[in-house]
């Protein structure tokens, strides 16, 4: 099998071809990457209405010590339910002492707080009573038996009469990665508590993104995020649609809301906000993707449509207005006065063959180009086999297919794709093999998918962007199944396919060389080849990538030709490669580093020279140039 390589002809490949797609799905953010550790921090998992569902909010004590409901009784104009703790016992009282520890409630976190020894948390409620306080605040064991860290809110009858913002550090003294928050008290009288958030001070550059999942992210150099969903961005039902307004400023006065497509409650810590803040720490283009008024199940008319629009350029005003503009204003007192950079909008989500898609999609549009001409707009109608039948930058493209050789297959799906210069580019926002094949993130759909994203910077003059989806998965609530990266509340690991993507890391902005496989039809071989300027030690690289997706070995004779032999460093140069014993071999907890790429030398590095390439593996070879 023979691949030849011109290293003379080649052409840029955009500047952003990979990114990542974040969706709150999973418990991807509230409860993953957000580091919030308490769980319906307001208490209105239920909604607005009262009584409203404290879960996982747990009482401690029985009915003769404490009577606990939910109240309409906020500080907070839009989170109006509080706790109320009626506490009928007292550790005076020779009639009805309090049992040891005390009554209150405690919050288990998402499926337990990570708590470590030595690492500081901050915890903030807000409290009111008319009586003297004296309120324990502690982290403790999963059972609640063993004390991490605790500290105290006293004070007198009149001290916390209106509602107080109280704030304190505490430190642990021990770990359990499935520790919890309680607040006790063995002293009678009412305690109304709201908004009890408690956060490690060690998130990144303190900015509340969980560390070891950030660096994940960071890892893979990702060139752009796109963000908040998919289907969390429509909603089952529009009411349910994620609503940026509702998810900006102050933590404790965002209203939280019910995501009724993965069927979970977000306090919204993580808002439109932190997700710009996100892309800028990741240094990836934002591509915020906004309702335009198309839900699961019911949809806005094109007639009615212009307050969505107006929402959405308010949006992007909080993006990139100037700090005295009514909504970078509102940014500019969150803390981050200079604009984020904004370029690209995604007008809704799978939504193209639905009755007023396209009649809002063009109202977005125009409104849209008409005040900001830079900004990219995103259809979600696919232009890939046709013309689209209206004005887009680029247009969606998703792709789950439910087996690995459909998604081989599909490295050719761009091929066929009309090249205009003036034309739409191909979003690939989401792809990933689901099904059997893909079981909980296997090695054999990470393959396929290499293949899929080869035949992506091949084609990548008409591919402008490609994402894996979803990103993240809380292995307690698994939504959907595969996912990159698994996490609990303390350890992490990323599937075959979230390190298939580092083979990638270098292609943006790279140079894509012309390369031919010459094999007989028995020979599955996807492959490509990328020129690029290292930016960790300024090294200059020729990658030849190659997916051979057969069962047997390969003998594969590589001639690169405009390069001098001499140019050639094979001292500098090595091999990456990711296979496996067995196809579906999978990553996990026990065995982070199952399927994951090892790097060898490439001693014989030279502008002909043959590689073995094993069965079912994919290749990076890095050949350095002097
Ligand atoms: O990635 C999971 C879901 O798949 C997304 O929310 C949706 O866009 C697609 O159907």
């Amino acid at each position: 099998v023979q691949l030849s390589i011109d290293s003379s002809a080649g052409r840029r490949i955009p500047d952003s071809l990979f990114g990542i797609f974040f969706e709150e799905i999973n418990h991807a953010g509230a409860g993953g990457l957000w580091a919030e550790l308490v769980s319906n921090r307001g208490f209105e998992s239920g909604g607005s209405s009262t009584p409203s569902n404290m879960d996982p909010w747990t009482i401690i004590g029985n009915e003769s010590s404490i009577f606990v409901k939910t109240e309409l009784s906020s500080c907070f104009d839009r989170n109006k339910v509080a706790l109320r703790m009626d506490i009928l016992c007292d550790s005076e009282s020779s009639s009805n002492v309090c049992p040891a520890g005390g009554v209150g409630v405690y919050n288990p976190g998402y499926w337990g707080m990570n708590i470590e020894e030595g690492k500081t948390y901050k915890v903030v409620l807000h409290i009111k009573s008319l009586e003297a306080v004296d309120l324990s605040v502690s982290f403790t064991s999963s059972d609640g038996m063993r004390q991490l860290a605790s500290g105290k809110i006293t004070g007198t009858s009149s001290q916390f009469s209106n509602w107080t913002k109280v704030e304190m550090l505490l430190q642990s003294k021990g770990t359990d990665h499935a520790g919890r928050l309680q607040l006790t008290t063995s002293r009678k009288g009412v305690i109304w508590l709201d908004q009890v958030s408690a956060m490690p001070l060690d998130t990144y550059k303190g900015h509340g993104f969980r560390k070891d999942l950030f660096s994940m992210l960071q890892d893979l150099k990702p060139r752009f995020i796109r963000f908040p969903g998919g289907c969390f961005v429509e909603g089952e039902w529009l009411r349910n649609a994620f609503r940026w307004r509702e998810t900006i400023g102050p933590w404790e006065e965002r209203s939280g809301h019910f995501g009724d497509v993965w069927f979970y409650w977000t306090d919204d810590g993580l808002g439109y906000y932190e997700f710009l803040q996100l892309s800028e720490d990741l240094g990836a283009v934002p591509i915020w993707v906004v309702n335009n008024g198309v839900g699961h199940r019911d949809q806005v008319a094109t007639s009615n449509i212009l307050p969505f629009v107006q929402d959405a350029l308010d949006s992007i005003e909080f993006a990139r207005g100037s700090a005295d503009s009514k909504w970078g204003s509102v940014r500019a007192a969150m803390g981050h006065p200079e604009p984020f950079n904004l370029s690209h909008i995604a007008v809704g989500n799978e939504d193209c063959g639905k009755p007023y898609y396209r009649g809002n999609y063009l109202k977005f549009f125009y409104a849209i180009k008409d005040a900001y001409p830079d900004i990219k707009i995103i259809s979600n109608c696919d232009g890939s086999s046709r013309q689209l039948d209206h004005p887009a930058d680029m247009y969606d493209f998703h792709t789950y297919p439910n087996n690995a050789n459909s998604m081989f297959s599909l490295s050719h799906q761009f091929d066929r794709t009309t090249r205009s210069s003036s034309g739409p580019k191909a979003f690939v926002s989401e792809y990933a093999v689901t099904g059997n094949d893909a079981g909980h993130g296997s090695f054999l759909a990470a393959l396929a998918e290499a293949a899929f994203l080869i035949g992506l910077e091949l084609n990548s003059d008409v591919v402008e962007m490609a994402s894996y989806a979803p990103l993240f998965v809380n292995d307690n609530d698994r939504r959907w199944n595969p996912d990159a990266i698994v996490f609990n509340s303390w350890q992490q690991y990323g599937t075959p396919s979230y390190w298939m993507q580092h083979f990638f890391k270098e292609s943006s902005g790279a140079t894509l060389l012309q390369s031919t496989v010459q094999a007989n039809s028995s020979v599955s071989l996807v492959a490509s080849a990328i020129t690029w300027q290292s930016s960790e030690d300024d090294g200059f690289y020729l990658r030849i990538k190659v997916v051979n997706y057969g069962s047997s070995a390969v003998n594969l004779k590589i001639s690169v030709s405009g390069l001098s032999p001499n140019s050639i460093n094979p001292t500098g140069s090595k091999k990456i490669i990711l296979t496996s014993t067995n196809l579906m071999d999978e990553n996990s907890f026990k065995e982070p580093n199952k399927v994951v790429p090892v790097v060898s030398a490439l001693p014989n590095a030279a502008t002909d020279m043959t590689v073995q390439l094993s069965p079912r593996s994919l290749n990076a070879l890095d050949i350095s140039l002097n």
